[in-house]
């Protein structure tokens, strides 16, 4: 979440097996496109994290890890606060 340039995904190589989903504002995903190569089962979604919507693109009651590196200090409290509540009953 807030991925910002960040090159985990290439950097952790993640298996087939594994959906990756790296979400920012619609203008860092445009420079993300534009920067690094597309990859299978790899999924980038332009919405901010506040809005409730994006979640339907990633799919439900699966296993996940979330990481939001350097994310925190820019969402209001109660912001952050329903992200995470959104989150956790979207995953497994
Ligand atoms: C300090 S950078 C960290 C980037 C990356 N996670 C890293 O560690 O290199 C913060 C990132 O969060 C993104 N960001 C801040 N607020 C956001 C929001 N409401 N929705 C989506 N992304 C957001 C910014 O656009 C920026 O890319």
């Amino acid at each position: 979440l807030g991925c910002g340039l960040d090159t985990r995904i290439f950097r952790v190589d993640p298996p087939p097996w594994v959906d990756w989903f790296d979400i920012d504002y619609p203008e860092v995903i445009e420079l993300r496109r534009k920067l690094y190569p597309s990859r299978d089962h790899y999924h980038l979604i332009a919405s901010s994290v506040t809005e409730p919507g994006w979640l339907a693109d990633v799919p439900r009651n699966r296993l996940a890890i979330v990481v939001a590196e350097g994310l925190t200090p820019y969402l209001p409290a109660d912001e952050g606060l329903r992200l995470l509540s959104r989150l956790v009953s979207h995953l497994a």
